[in-house]
């Protein structure tokens, strides 16, 4: 029987181990995902440090890394689970969105893997994936609750009304919030990745530059999001002060800068957890690291009864146990993909 029509016939078990592959970006990530909800083991190779000198990810470097990384990773996930390779009973690999070239090295891996074991291949959304992180964080949590996703692709409230349906309540309308920290930091001189460097320079300043109220110069929806402005704000305050030949505190502008930033994407999940009498909120996405942001959220949360899941840093930022945990949701659903699977670099916000 060829692969096609075996994945008619896979059976569904009751405790799968699920590898999750991740390579979306400049993260090469696996992980042993059981039954959604506990890491076995994983192991996470980042070029970050190869793109540093550049800005930013360099797509042809993301790629090559993870053509090079991709067998050690999974190498070195199974031995410190003590598992063998023959143990995993499906493989969840991203899909998309991303960047294609770096993507299609996790799609072929996983199609090579899956068809040599004979196992099911799950394809994941990269945002979903996110998502279900907060399953991996609390693992009691159940939908219905609302994410706030803040990355570097992407900045939604969404309502997760179950394992299967979500609704995107609002989105950027322009950059994500993860990109105009990266901006942020390119125009302050800070280092590649730009969200750590802008924090930590930040914990040093004080928010006294004035920067522009988010969505006031257009009628957003209530919970959409809007950083071009704030972005622009920032690099014209400091050509300005350069122009007029004032020293500029790069640390005022980082910490001004953040609040900005941060204050938005709390305030809508807030009202969002409130509107829908959900009261519970996961964060989800690289910003989620940021300290501000978990602290300010947490704080506000707890005084209106909200209960929050915020994972750790490492599993805000892109991960293999992520892809794990929404792989298992999908499996359970016999949603696997043949040997023809692609990568996507565009996936929609709500899309499976
Ligand atoms: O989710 P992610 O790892 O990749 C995707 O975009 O999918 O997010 C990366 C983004 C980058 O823009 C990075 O600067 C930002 O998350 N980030 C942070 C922090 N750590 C990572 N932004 C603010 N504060 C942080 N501590
Ligand atoms: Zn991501």
């Amino acid at each position: 029987m060829n692969y096609s029509d075996r994945i008619k016939t896979f059976e569904i078990k009751k405790n799968p181990l699920i590898l999750g592959v991740e390579s979306s970006c400049d993260e090469t990530a696996v992980a042993l995902v059981r039954a959604g909800r506990e890491i076995v083991s994983e192991k996470i190779i980042s070029s970050a440090a190869r793109h540093a000198e550049f800005g930013g990810v360099v797509p042809e470097i993301a790629s090559r890394v993870h053509t090079s990384a991709i067998l050690e990773a999974t190498s070195s996930a199974l031995g410190a689970a003590g598992a063998k390779i023959g143990d995993i009973d499906a493989v969840a690999v991203t899909k998309g969105a991303g960047l294609l070239g770096a993507l299609l090295v996790g799609v072929s891996f996983a199609k090579a893997l899956a068809f040599s074991l004979g196992v099911p291949l799950i394809p994941v959304s990269h945002i979903r994936g996110h998502i279900a992180a907060a399953y991996l964080a609390d693992k009691t949590l159940e939908p219905p609750f609302i994410t706030l996703l803040a990355s570097g692709g992407h900045t939604a409230v969404i309502a997760v009304e179950d394992y299967y349906k979500v609704r995107v309540l609002g989105s950027s309308l322009d950059d994500a919030v993860g990109e105009a920290f990266d901006k942020v930091a390119r125009v302050l001189g800070l280092s590649y990745p730009g969200g750590p460097s802008v924090e930590k320079l930040a914990r040093e300043g004080k928010n006294c530059v004035p920067l522009p109220k988010m969505l006031s110069h257009y009628d957003g929806g209530e919970f959409d999001f809007s950083y071009s402005g704030l972005k622009t704000a920032v690099i014209n305050y400091v050509h300005n002060c350069e122009q007029k030949g004032l020293a500029v505190n790069k640390a005022d502008v980082a910490a001004s800068f953040q609040r900005a930033a941060v204050d938005v994407l709390v305030d809508k999940a807030i009202k969002a957890a409130l509107n829908s009498g959900y009261k519970k909120i996961a964060v989800s996405g690289g910003v989620g690291a940021n300290g501000y942001l978990r602290e300010r959220l947490c704080g506000l949360a707890e005084e209106k009864g909200i209960h929050t899941v915020i994972p750790e840093k490492k599993y805000c930022t892109d991960n293999g146990a992520m892809i794990g945990a929404e792989g298992y949701l999908q499996y359970l659903k016999g949603n696997f993909a043949d040997l023809t699977l692609n990568a996507q670099a565009v996936v929609p916000l709500g899309g499976e």
